[in-house]
């Protein structure tokens, strides 16, 4: 029992003085090093919003792709140029000291606050991967997935239900191309008519806005009425079986995110949930999956590729 304790001892000891565990992501991180890392992306990320806000939604989808393991940084995202654009003029101002994911992070945060949203204090100090997976798309979640899926997928991240429910409703300020809708509105499986979880007014205001054999690239706004606002419209929406994607309107199906859906909307009864709040804290833990640390991983030299 006595050597057990030791070896746990030990092991416990090992833990604490290994590096990566020491090293932990804080506010502040490049204050001394590249005081101006964080200016420096939130222009840049405010003259990208300013001529196209498109890239705000953009941004906030490359962090999923991020935490769910993907490339990263995505090239084919809309809002790559904005981090590859800030990350040449850190380049140039402190050279090898600023990574992408941090770029990522922050940018993230300055785009909801490009569109209204409230600003929060983002940890820095993460390092970059040495792989690209850019084929790894399994484990990102999808506009099909059922709710459980969806919390399988999240969870396996160490993301909660709350954390799902509030990240998703960062599609108060997405779009979507109408080929991921279509199939709701004419023939959904199979069956000749719509999604049946389709509010009966709005679907023939979404078949006028997707028409059938219409053009599959056009893009809709995830928050009917309210896309350009960082507002919790979103969930009122998916209350009102309004919601664009099947695993949106999934949320409503499920009692646990139903009742998150339903504090966001603040229903009496209920402990009201404010998104602005919630989302900077869910977004928080979610650039902090599988974050790397003190020496682990590198600082790329450019976002797209492993130095
Ligand atoms: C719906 O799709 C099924 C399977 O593809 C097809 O057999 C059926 O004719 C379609 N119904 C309509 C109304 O288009
Ligand atoms: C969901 O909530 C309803 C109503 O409160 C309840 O009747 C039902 O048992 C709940 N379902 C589950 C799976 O908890």
């Amino acid at each position: 029992m006595d050597s057990f304790l030791k070896q746990v001892s030990v092991l416990v000891l090992l833990l604490l003085v290994t590096p990566s565990a020491l090293a932990q992501t804080k506010v502040g991180f490049y204050s001394t090093s590249c005081p101006k890392a964080e200016t420096i992306v939130s222009d840049t990320v405010k003259k990208h919003v300013k001529a196209n806000t498109a890239v705000a939604p953009g941004l906030l989808r490359m962090i999923f792709h991020d935490c769910f393991k993907t490339a990263t940084p995505n090239l084919l995202l809309r809002g790559y140029d904005v981090i590859e654009d800030a990350k040449t003029q850190l380049e140039a101002a402190c050279p090898g000291v600023v990574s992408c994911s941090d770029i990522l992070a922050l940018a993230g945060r300055d785009s909801t606050v490009a569109v209204g949203g409230l600003t929060y204090k983002v940890p820095t100090g993460r390092r970059d991967g040495r792989v690209s997976l850019a084929s790894d798309t399994a484990n990102l979640p999808s506009f099909r997935d059922s709710v459980d899926v969806q919390k399988k997928k999240f969870s396996d991240v160490g993301l909660s239900a709350q954390d799902l429910v509030t990240l998703v409703g960062g599609h108060t300020i997405g779009t979507v191309a109408c080929q991921f809708v279509s199939y709701r509105l004419y023939n959904f499986t199979s069956s000749g008519g719509p999604d049946p979880t389709i509010d009966s007014t709005f679907l023939s205001t979404l078949q006028s806005l997707c028409p059938q054999g219409g053009d599959g690239n056009k893009r809709i706004a995830l928050d009917y009425g309210s896309g350009d606002d960082f507002d919790n419209s979103f969930f009122k929406n998916v209350q009102n079986n309004r919601g664009i994607l099947e695993s949106d309107q999934s949320l409503w199906q499920d009692n646990t995110t139903q009742t998150y859906v339903k504090r966001y909307i603040g229903i009496r009864g209920l402990a009201g949930l404010t998104l602005n709040v919630e989302f900077a804290k869910s977004m928080i833990k979610m650039t902090n999956v599988g974050v790397k640390t003190g020496t682990d991983g590198e600082i790329r030299k450019v976002c797209s590729k492993i130095n």
